[in-house]
């Protein structure tokens, strides 16, 4: 059966109607990649953002990289502008230093023992070339697990680390992945394919769906071939692979098996919200392909394979912004979704995410980070101490 069974006028699962997806947030929660290792060198600072929240990434000459508000304790401005101290970053206007917990250590003109309060610190992890943050309850941290990376770390497969900002919610970069009957959108890149659901899986804050594909019109492309270590002539590969995306919250992972139980390609991906809207996501993906038995063969077909991916990603990326750009014109998510493992994952995001509104208050300094009130005669005997 080629086409889907299914009600096209379906009443919505958990995802009440009046929910509109593209206001849910991403929940804070969990552990976001917010910037590439290499976009970091030693000793200097960068500024990155988890939906509004300013984070200034530090890596010390000799350290390991950590995370605070991206905002001085004392006028507000980015500490990313400043100056990596030993482990420490100090604020280009005053010098306010902090430590990598967010303490303020020195102030040039205060005594030591007048150091104001300092900002907040993120916990923050490096894996796989990704510089990972945790912007929710810090105390979370150590419980929520961290995210297999693919097979990043696997040396059967090489990996391609790609990603781009793309204008939308992150809501249609998971729908994006999840339904592939959208492929007549790459009828230029692929051909004629048509893909068939095999079933889906679904648990509190995951689902997994698969598919196998039949092409109908059309020679492989040269990517695909490079993707799936093989060439198959029109008519003999039909629903020979398959392929299973995972959705476990906010990540996703789609793998594709030919013959062997090793997956000839794994995707980890990710699409972090930038902007306090949530109309701006990051996405950061590993794309694992795996090694063929003549390690050439990989070598001299990569650039053609990253050209096919892409081309691919520049597709979805211009269709996914256009969603965006019409649900913004047109007020709300009048979506009707007939397809059911879409209408499960969009269930799945709004049970797992925030509203946007109610994460407003994340953008208030903490009590702990506001300065103390000073009086005039503290400044001045910490002038004469100093
Ligand atoms: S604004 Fe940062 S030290 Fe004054
Ligand atoms: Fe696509």
């Amino acid at each position: 059966m080629d086409t889907l069974d299914v009600d096209i006028n379906p009443a919505p699962l958990q995802l009440c109607a009046q929910t509109d997806l593209r206001r849910i947030g991403a929940n804070p929660n969990h552990w976001y990649p917010l910037a590439w290792s290499r976009e970091l060198k030693a000793g200097r600072a960068i500024g990155v953002r988890f939906a509004g929240e300013p984070i200034v990434l530090v890596r010390p000459v000799d350290g390991a990289v950590f995370a605070l508000e991206d905002r001085c304790a004392h006028r507000q401005v980015p500490l990313h502008d400043g100056v990596v101290d030993g482990c420490a970053v100090r604020c280009c206007y005053h010098g306010w230093t902090y430590d990598s917990t967010g303490k303020c250590i020195e102030v040039p003109y205060l005594g030591h023992d007048k150091l104001p309060n300092g900002v907040r610190p993120y916990p923050c992890r490096e894996a796989a070339g990704l510089i990972f943050v945790f912007p929710g309850e810090a105390a979370l941290a150590e419980t929520v697990p961290f995210p297999i990376l693919g097979a990043s770390d696997d040396p059967r497969y090489r990996t391609r680390r790609f990603g781009k900002e793309v204008a939308c919610h992150f809501s249609f970069m998971h729908e994006n992945l999840t339904d592939m009957n959208h492929q007549f959108l790459h009828r230029k890149q692929m051909g004629q394919v048509r893909p068939r659901h095999r079933g889906m899986r679904i648990g509190h804050d995951w689902m997994e769906v698969d598919y196998t594909f039949g092409r109908t019109g059309g020679k492989q492309p040269l990517g695909e071939a490079a993707i799936l270590g093989k060439r198959r002539r029109t008519g003999e590969q039909n629903h020979r692979e398959l392929m299973t995306i995972r959705t476990e919250y906010p990540y996703q992972n789609l793998k594709i098996w030919t013959d062997t139980d090793l997956p000839v390609m794994n995707l980890w991906i990710v699409y972090v919200p930038l902007d306090r809207e949530q109309r701006t996501n990051r996405t950061f993906g590993l794309l694992s392909i795996q090694r063929p038995k003549i390690p050439l063969l990989l070598e001299l077909a990569w650039p053609v394979l990253v050209w096919f991916t892409e081309r691919i990603f520049t597709e979805d990326r211009w269709i996914v912004e256009e969603e965006q750009k019409a649900h913004d014109a047109q007020g709300a998510d009048w979506n009707q979704e007939v397809f059911p493992a879409i209408r499960e994952l969009r269930a799945l995001l709004g049970r797992c995410g925030l509203p946007i509104s109610a994460q407003a208050e994340r953008y208030l300094p903490p009590a702990t980070c506001r300065p103390g009130p000073r009086s005039e005669a503290d400044l001045h005997q910490a002038e004469a101490a100093a």
